[in-house]
């Protein structure tokens, strides 16, 4: 069984070979944390991002789209606080010259406990079989107890120290805590300092004229200074929402784990604008709301977890991460955020533009609260594609790589193989190629034997094989395979397009959410 490092590794040759994901500008050795989707990812994202659009957008009476631009005023980011406070604290190793996020290197040591509390209930689980009941064992356990509360303490003071911007208690935290560089494996660190993580660019072509910009660091921030005109030309009554995805820029300062973490990625943002006072019901409602959606892909309940943040971002009265489980453990996928009138007040005060509703049932006018929700397109991505690669061990001890993409994402529902390259077979292939094309992604393979056409798309996780063989020339019936059950089943032709529909149509997908 491969480890969790070796998995991770086979997730990220595997996105190269089946042609998900490049390396940014490979042939000059790349760039780092950047990366290109190939001709399988481009279908793959922007299948995840149709999903999620459909049930923000086009489910949602009350919330409605927009595509802002990525360059932005430059006061935007004054007014966002993004300028005094998208900070990272980093601190460098003096021996291998390495640069990290202090808070990461804590909470990587906070991670490994996490895990030896992991290990011990597995082993329980282990230990007492059917009867085991884990909420009862990680509130009694003796050594889980002590783990948690060390975990906890930790947290909380390094929490408190970002808070306080008291960064000689972050490296202090570091050394009292024995923390050394993976690399050089010294305790040789230099102060913490504060990184901020936007692109700067200018704007305007002669040196004296130019206009510094930024890359937007966040998609939100287009979204709020739209609010006025959308709830005016779309005649929105509160509660509304704003949806958006589009490119994010972060000059992160450790870029790591293939896409899960990039410099340049794409976000999928609502921002939801409601009466002050009522944040913690709609807190709730999009807490559930989003996480049945994330369940409804059917990766396993058991892949995510909420969890609630103790350091609140500098716009924030109440936020929460849904986490999943990566092939490196449990990590953010989407925040969830109560961002109170924060962005809309400052835009008022920097812009002098009013930012304000006026609610016909109370009669008055005030700056909505907002509520949002925000998923890093790629992230999700990694989340459907690390979880989807499986090797398999069949019957007769042969193996099978399989990518068992949710039907409804993967890029290419259909393969069309002619049994044999002559006796009119692949005539008849490509008949049924045209016909289908209107519908769905289709692939045309008729080079080498059926078999191993077979597994080529089982790994580029393609939910249906159809053949053809001699007996489609006299019964105009073929094969149909499933990529799962790997079951055959001979149809009719004029069957395969309501067969391939039933289940990789969105819309029903869609319709399980309500
Ligand atoms: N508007 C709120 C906001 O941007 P965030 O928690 O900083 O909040 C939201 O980012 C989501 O964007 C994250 O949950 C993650 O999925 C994604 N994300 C953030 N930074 C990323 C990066 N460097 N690479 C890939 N995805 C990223």
């Amino acid at each position: 069984m491969a480890n969790q490092e070796e998995l991770f590794k086979q997730v990220i040759s595997h996105a190269k070979e089946y042609g998900y994901i490049f390396q940014s500008s490979e042939i000059y050795d790349g760039l780092s944390a950047v990366y290109d989707y190939a001709q399988n990812g481009v279908e793959l994202k922007k299948n995840i991002r149709e999903y999620w659009w459909k049930a923000m957008v086009q489910m949602h009476e009350n919330i409605v789209g927009i595509d802002a631009a990525i360059f932005m005023h430059p006061t935007t980011w004054k007014a966002s606080g993004h300028v005094d406070a998208f900070n990272d604290p980093l601190i460098d190793n003096k021996d291998s010259k390495k640069r990290y996020r202090a808070d990461v290197l804590v909470e990587d040591y906070v991670a490994k406990i996490e895990d030896k509390i992991e290990k011990e209930v597995a082993k329980a689980a282990k230990r007492f079989g059917e009867s085991f009941d884990r909420e009862q064992f990680v509130t009694t356990n003796a050594w889980v107890i002590e783990y948690k509360e060390k975990a906890d303490t930790i947290l909380k003071r390094l929490a408190k120290s970002l808070e306080n911007e008291d960064l000689a208690d972050v490296k202090a935290l570091i050394e009292e805590l024995e923390i050394v560089c993976p690399i050089s494996g010294s305790k040789n660190w230099t102060e913490v300092k504060q990184f901020n993580l936007m692109f700067g660019t200018k704007l305007g072509a002669t040196a004296d004229t130019a206009m510094d910009l930024y890359l937007r660091p966040e998609t939100a921030q287009g979204i709020f200074v739209n609010f006025s005109n959308v709830q005016k030309t779309g005649r929105m009554k509160i509660p509304f929402g704003i949806a958006q995805t589009g490119k994010a820029f972060r000059n992160e300062i450790v870029a790591r784990q293939f896409i899960f973490r990039m410099r340049e990625f794409e976000q999928m943002e609502m921002q939801f604008f409601i009466k002050p006072g009522t944040q913690q019901e709609w807190y709730d409602y999009w807490k559930e709301t989003r996480l049945n959606w994330h369940l409804s892909l059917g990766l396993g309940k058991e892949n995510y977890r909420f969890h609630d943040h103790e350091k609140l971002a500098h716009y924030a009265d109440a936020a929460c991460d849904i986490e999943f489980k990566f092939p490196f453990g449990f990590k953010e996928l989407e925040g969830i955020h109560s961002r109170t009138d924060f962005d809309l007040s400052n835009h008022e005060k920097y812009s002098g533009k009013k930012l304000q509703y006026f609610d016909p049932d109370e009669n008055k006018s005030y700056v909505p609260y907002v509520l949002e929700t925000s998923v890093g397109l790629d992230r999700l991505f990694l989340a459907v594609f690390s979880n989807a690669l499986q090797e398999e061990t069949l019957e007769g001890g042969e193996t099978r790589t399989v990518l068992r993409l949710p039907f409804v994402l993967a890029p290419t529902k259909v393969a069309i193989l002619p049994l044999l390259k002559k006796d009119g077979l692949p005539e008849i292939a490509r008949e049924i190629f045209d016909d289908l094309k209107y519908d769905f992604n289709v692939a045309y393979d008729e080079k080498d034997a059926v078999g191993r056409r077979y597994r080529r798309q089982d790994a580029a996780g393609t939910p249906f094989c159809v053949t053809v063989d001699h007996q489609t020339k006299e019964d105009n019936t073929v094969t149909i395979r499933h990529r799962d059950t790997m079951e055959q089943m001979r149809v009719k032709i004029d069957e395969l397009r309501d067969i391939i529909f039933k289940e990789v149509d969105m819309n029903q997908w869609l319709r399980k959410l309500n």
